[in-house]
């Protein structure tokens, strides 16, 4: 990877990932990608070219991979689960339009394209407990409709045109710096503005209901860590299971209050997101990334729980 474009560079993941690619690769440019009206701010703004990029909007694509000489895409463009439920033909039109937009730029550029997958790819009928890499897979959210086609379109652009297309299944991730929307594991990052801010936190997911979840960090080493495999290893590559933990709300709960005794929460459970919740695996099998790609998480519930406080005592001046 040298010259790198992030689609939807300010997002829940782009925004700490474009930094990240920076850091990572300083001799080459990565550009942040936005549509508008989610341009870009402060050191996203400042450490790095920035350009429209609509997935939706092929020819910006294309002259972007041109001008920047790009030769690795991330494309972070989607709406989250329950978004996606509320606007499927938008969701569709974002995941898959934009997707064929990205896979027939980076065909005729010849460039490597990481598109994510995530525990949404799975459902009802896929086995819950220590879900496989391969396993049936299908989904009863238009989110997760969207996935399981974003893995397949990948991985035909690699069999049929040699597309380096590679990837991972995102458990729900967890930051203190970008707030998610419209996800339906998001109430484990809300949780953790609630209780830092002294306030009751009203649970939408309910107790008892388990699901992978990781720490930014871990997530976007493996983002990297995946596109800079050693394509020989490689048996898989749309997508990969990876996991750190899995937990439901009262073990979360229970984890902040050794740093916050007071913490309160009851629960006022939302039907979509419970529909979804209870459609997605308790916790994945990641034997398949750990063999051929080295992948291993660092963080657990604890370590990430005294991290997220930590700074999210900082951001919020408490
Ligand atoms: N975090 C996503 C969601 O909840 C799942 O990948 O929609």
């Amino acid at each position: 990877m040298k010259n790198i474009l992030v689609i939807g560079s300010t997002g829940q993941i782009g925004s700490e990932l474009t930094m990240l690619l920076r850091r990572t690769y300083p001799n080459g440019k990565v550009v942040a990608g936005y549509i508008r009206g989610c341009e870009p701010q402060g050191k996203l703004l400042s450490s790095g070219p920035s350009e429209e990029a609509d997935v939706c909007n092929r020819k910006q694509i294309e002259d972007i991979v041109d001008k920047y000489d790009i030769d690795t895409i991330y494309n972070l463009a989607a709406l989250l689960s329950a978004t996606a439920e509320r606007l499927p033909l938008k969701a569709w039109d974002i995941q898959m339009n934009g997707l064929i937009n990205v896979l027939e730029v980076a065909r005729e550029k010849k460039c490597a394209v990481f598109t994510p997958s995530s525990i949404g790819s799975f459902g009802p009928s896929t086995p819950r407990h220590n879900t496989p890499q391969d396993t049936i897979q299908r989904p009863t959210s238009m989110y997760g409709v969207t996935k399981v086609a974003t893995e397949l379109l990948s991985d035909y652009y690699y069999t049929k045109y040699g597309v380096d297309t590679r990837a991972v299944r995102f458990p729900g991730l967890i930051s203190y710096t970008t707030l998610p929307g419209g996800g339906t594991t998001d109430y484990a990052v809300e949780i953790y503005y609630a209780a830092v801010q002294g306030e009751e936190f009203v649970c939408p997911i309910a107790a008892g209901t388990y699901m992978d979840m990781m720490y930014m960090p871990d997530a976007l080493r493996a983002a990297i860590e995946i596109m800079e495999a050693n394509p020989r290893y490689l048996k898989h590559r749309n997508a990969f299971n990876i996991a750190s933990m899995s937990f439901e709300p009262e073990e979360i709960a229970a984890a902040i209050r050794r740093y916050i005794p007071n913490f309160r929460m009851r629960y006022e459970v939302d039907p979509v997101r419970q529909h979804i919740a209870d459609s997605w695996p308790d916790n994945m099998d990641d034997t398949c990334a750990r063999k051929e790609w080295g992948w291993a998480p660092s963080y657990d519930l604890d370590s990430m729980t005294q991290d997220m406080i930590k700074n999210l005592k900082i951001k919020l001046n408490k």
